[in-house]
């Protein structure tokens, strides 16, 4: 969502007149586009802002902004806290930042801008050509799910969709652009449309936009992130299941295999739940690889709950994991919650989850060794001039020697002749 982000303040800025600087020597003005979903993103950037203290001093003139979620969280306190800082944008001010830029005069304006605003994705111009095969469409902003640990809700408000007519229209200029794949991003698209919708759903606006979207000919693929289980109906699994042009891969976020745990996450599944919607997916759709989120060490996570995670990471036989510590988010209700983990414990657990999932891609990666998979090629390696990278609609990251006839944007078959943690390699057939 933040890369999409920096990709519709780089068109706005386009518009406005600006050009993106070679280097930071070169540049009069510095965004950061920053994340609070943890608190070591937040470190980081407060370190990267206090070493742009000397570039805003080397010449005068210069600006420096804040952009995004932490922006939005902390809003004015960031001016005070970096007297170098001119402006704080937070996640509703993207559309207005031409125009705060603007108002910074040398000595004269600094500004927080933190107020509720239209989605920054109104306008569809605001989608910079970057001449790829794949690209991002936002199709809901915020989210209501309100889980015990997570400060989105906070910091990017409710849910709210996209108009479908808008999505399809967005769809269809990319294209015209040469994408063939389509990423559909949200918090929960999976609720997607169901911003006025009180209950439980037996339909899905996603399912129905999914369809629409592959109604267009040119879109070859469609992947979309991150899906809540507690949104993903049968309608939902019907579609997937049902629409080809839907990838053989899945990002289904468990976040804890312990139903102890999950009620405390305020998550809305059982682990039985969950592993449901992964049955169904799989008879229905056999060959779907999934990936997750998981967070270890959550207050009150004790050995019991983190071997259930452990064993239900197992089950599934995710084919990626995001596995991450739990992080104190103010204001949330989980960081007030007794039986805090501590540091070591969620370190060893992050650990132990790392090396399972480690040793189960190895092993699945080479299991692949000798198979044919359809790959889109979607960039020259950076390492070799001789080589192509690819995708598989699994997910997998496929290396290719080239072949004439065979460029960015093509799809091929690969004979798979060796595998490493990382990636496939392969020869074009
Ligand atoms: N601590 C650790 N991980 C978190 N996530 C969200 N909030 C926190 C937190 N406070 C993780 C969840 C989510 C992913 C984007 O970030 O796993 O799915
Ligand atoms: Fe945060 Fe995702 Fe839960 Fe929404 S669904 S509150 S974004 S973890």
């Amino acid at each position: 969502m933040n890369i999409r982000d920096s990709e519709a303040i780089s068109a706005l800025l386009a518009a406005a007149g600006h050009s993106e600087a070679g280097s930071l020597d070169d540049a009069d003005i510095v965004l950061l586009n920053t994340c609070s979903v943890r608190d070591s993103a937040e470190r980081k950037v407060e370190g990267y802002l206090w070493k742009l203290r000397s570039w805003k001093e080397e010449r005068k003139g210069r600006i420096l902004c804040i952009v995004g979620c932490m922006a939005q969280s902390a809003g004015g306190s960031l001016l005070e806290k970096f007297p170098h800082l001119d402006i704080v944008a937070g996640t509703s001010a993207i559309s207005r930042l031409p125009e705060l830029i603007s108002n910074v005069s040398p000595g004269s304006g600094r500004f927080s801008d933190t107020d509720e605003g239209p989605l920054p994705y109104d306008d569809i111009s605001t989608h910079v050509s970057s001449g790829g095969v794949s690209a991002f469409i936002p199709v809901t902003r915020g989210c209501s799910m309100n889980c015990s640990y997570c400060i989105v809700p906070q910091v990017r408000g409710g849910e709210k969709s996209r108009p479908a007519e808008e999505i399809i229209e967005e769809a269809r200029s990319l294209v015209d652009r040469g994408v063939v794949e389509i990423f559909l991003l949200g918090q929960n698209v999976a609720a997607y449309g169901l911003d006025r919708t009180a209950g439980k759903n037996e339909s899905s606006p996603f399912a129905a936009l999914l369809a629409k979207i592959a109604e267009i000919k040119a879109v070859k693929r469609i992947r979309f992130t991150s899906p809540h289980p507690a949104s993903f109906n049968d309608a939902l699994i019907n579609a997937v299941c049902e629409i080809r042009k839907v990838c053989d891969s899945i990002h289904l976020p468990l976040q804890s295999g312990s139903d102890r745990i999950l009620t405390a996450m305020g998550r809305r599944y059982s682990s039985s739940e969950y592993m449901e919607i992964v049955a169904k997916l799989k008879a229905g759709r056999p060959g779907i690889s999934f990936s997750t989120d998981v967070i270890v060490g959550f207050p009150g996570e004790t050995d019991d709950d983190f071997n259930d995670t452990r064993r239900i990471l197992n089950d599934v036989g995710f084919d990626q994991e995001f596995i991450f510590k739990y992080s104190k988010r103010k204001n949330t209700p989980a960081a007030e919650m007794d039986g805090q983990i501590p540091l070591k414990t969620k370190e060893e657990r992050n650990k132990i989850l790392l090396d399972d999932l480690k040793t189960r891609i190895l092993a699945r990666n080479r299991s692949m060794i000798g198979s044919e998979m359809e790959i889109l090629i979607d960039a020259d390696s950076p390492r070799s001039n001789n080589r192509l990278i690819g995708k598989s609609s699994s997910n997998k990251t496929v290396v290719v020697e080239k072949k004439a006839g065979i460029a960015v944007g093509s799809f091929a078959t690969a004979v798979i002749e060796d595998a490493t943690l990382a990636a496939l390699y392969g020869r074009l057939k």
